[in-house]
């Protein structure tokens, strides 16, 4: 592995880093969706005891297996135990996936932006604008490649001059939106002719636990909701950690960086649903609240903007390129991931290895945006939804390869060697880590299990 200005040159280099990894497309389209759905303040809190729990044990986990081995997610596994050197090959086949569409999705995200930046506000409000968009030929697979190179050009110029510059540059200004916006809509208020609906109210919507007809079944559905949100959230079981942990600092604490990562990820989820819930009740009211995914983040909220006026184009402006710059960071992680793999079990340089993987992710990314055209069909999922390639990329990667990696992480970490392994990793410095204890039969009892119920019910095994 590459040495000398290719590690993150401190601590806060590699906090910003990972916490631009954790906080991406899934903090924006999917927290607040859940949140809605699950009766808010209830989500909110077991999404923050899961957090405690379950994220923090195999955040240190893989950040201590980087730092420890200092390889990729390919070799790190079977440095750790040589048997469980399948791991590797799986983990990098994850963000291997997950790559190409990912970029096709922040190449729609670029898209938006500009529309909304030449201020075409009224284009994008029409309902179907979106799909006519993703269903066309030229322009996503245009804005795909453009997305692709963007974050290839950051992982050419290497981990300090590329990904810790970058991360120290745009994070503080995501930072600064998502505040700046979240504040704008707490002060909004629309009347639709017969009420006026104020931000206020759809913030105690969002904060207070709403459990009236709440059954077991539905507590423990909201349970699995936060966690495979928690789990997708963080950046982990995809190889990511481990390709950061391993140029993080030695001196670095491993435990206290854990919890800043997860205190930025969830700030901005937590903000993202004030952004997004917020305004969407203030002017689509309850029924507009149940859209998820694309359809919550091109369809509503170019709605929510268009109503709200004048201002509308500024504020929709800088959302879309606060979303663009979480993506970026996001997926300039997962390429980061696969990359230093290729490096590794090929012997290539990162010039060479950027080239090479660029150009497989955009052939992939285009057959990712052929399949909304020449290439359509629907496909039921095993999870009961229906979909194209790129839910199908998203459901091999996201249900079967990361539960499968982080379950088998948690018994090479649990059984395979002992968790000692990862204690010794994070308090070589003499650092303190009062949670031993906890940490292992977490390890090797309750995350393992908690990971094979949310897989079970992924696949459709398990039904609540
Ligand atoms: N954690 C990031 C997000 O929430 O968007 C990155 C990411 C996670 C990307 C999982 C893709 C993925 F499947």
């Amino acid at each position: 592995m590459e040495k000398k200005n290719n590690s993150f040159s401190g601590t806060v280099g590699f906090i910003l880093a990972a916490a631009g990894s954790a906080i991406g497309l899934g903090n924006i389209w999917r927290f607040p969706y859940y949140a809605a759905k699950n009766g808010g303040g209830v989500f909110l809190a077991t999404y923050l005891f899961l957090l405690l729990t379950f994220g923090i044990t195999l955040l240190i986990t893989e950040i201590s297996i980087g730092r420890k081995t200092k390889h990729s997610p390919l070799k790190a596994y079977g440095v750790i135990h040589p048997r469980w050197r399948w791991i590797g090959i799986f983990s990098t086949l994850v963000p291997f996936i997950i790559l190409p569409y990912y970029c096709v999705i922040g190449g729609w995200v670029l898209k938006y932006f500009t529309v909304f930046l030449c201020g075409n506000l009224e284009h994008a409000v029409d309902p179907g604008y979106f799909g006519a968009y993703i269903t066309g030929m030229a322009q996503p697979l245009a804005f795909m490649a453009v997305y692709i190179f963007l974050t290839a050009f950051v992982i050419y110029r290497g981990i300090n001059e590329g990904i810790e510059k970058m991360s120290r540059i745009l994070m503080p200004i995501l930072l600064l939106l998502v505040i700046a916006i979240a504040i704008f809509c707490l002060t909004i208020s629309h009347n639709d002719g017969t009420v006026t609906r104020t931000g206020l109210e759809g913030l105690w919507i969002y904060l207070v636990p709403d459990i009236s007809g709440m059954t077991v079944g539905d507590f423990f559905s909201v349970i699995l909701d936060a966690m495979g949100q928690l789990f997708f959230s963080i950046s982990v079981a995809m190889g990511i950690m481990i390709a950061y942990g391993a140029y993080f600092d030695d001196c670095g604490n491993i435990f206290k960086s854990a919890t800043q990562i997860e205190f930025f990820d969830t700030f901005v989820a937590f903000l993202a649903g004030v952004m997004i819930i917020l305004p969407v009740y203030v002017f689509l009211g309850k029924e507009g609240m149940s859209a998820s995914g694309p359809s919550l983040l091109f369809v509503s909220m170019p709605k929510v903007f268009n109503a709200m006026g004048a201002v509308g184009h500024v504020v929709g402006a800088a959302f879309f390129l606060m979303v663009f710059f979480a993506a970026l960071t996001s997926s300039i992680s997962i390429m980061e991931a696969v990359i230093s793999s290729l490096m590794e079990a090929f012997s290539w340089s990162r010039e060479k290895a950027t080239i090479i993987e660029g150009i497989i992710a955009v052939a992939i990314g285009v057959l990712v945006c052929l399949g909304y055209n020449v290439l359509y069909f629907e496909m039921p999922l095993p999870n009961g939804a229906t979909g194209q390639i790129l839910d199908l990329f998203d459901f091999f990667s996201n249900n079967i390869f990361m539960p499968v990696v982080a379950i088998a992480t948690c018994l090479l970490i649990g059984w395979g060697v002992t968790p000692a392994v990862v204690i010794e990793e994070m308090t070589k410095n003499g650092e303190e880590f009062r949670f031993k204890g906890i940490y292992s039969v977490m390890i090797r009892f309750i995350v393992p299990l908690l990971l094979l119920i949310l897989f079970l019910q992924s696949v459709g095994i398990l039904k609540v």
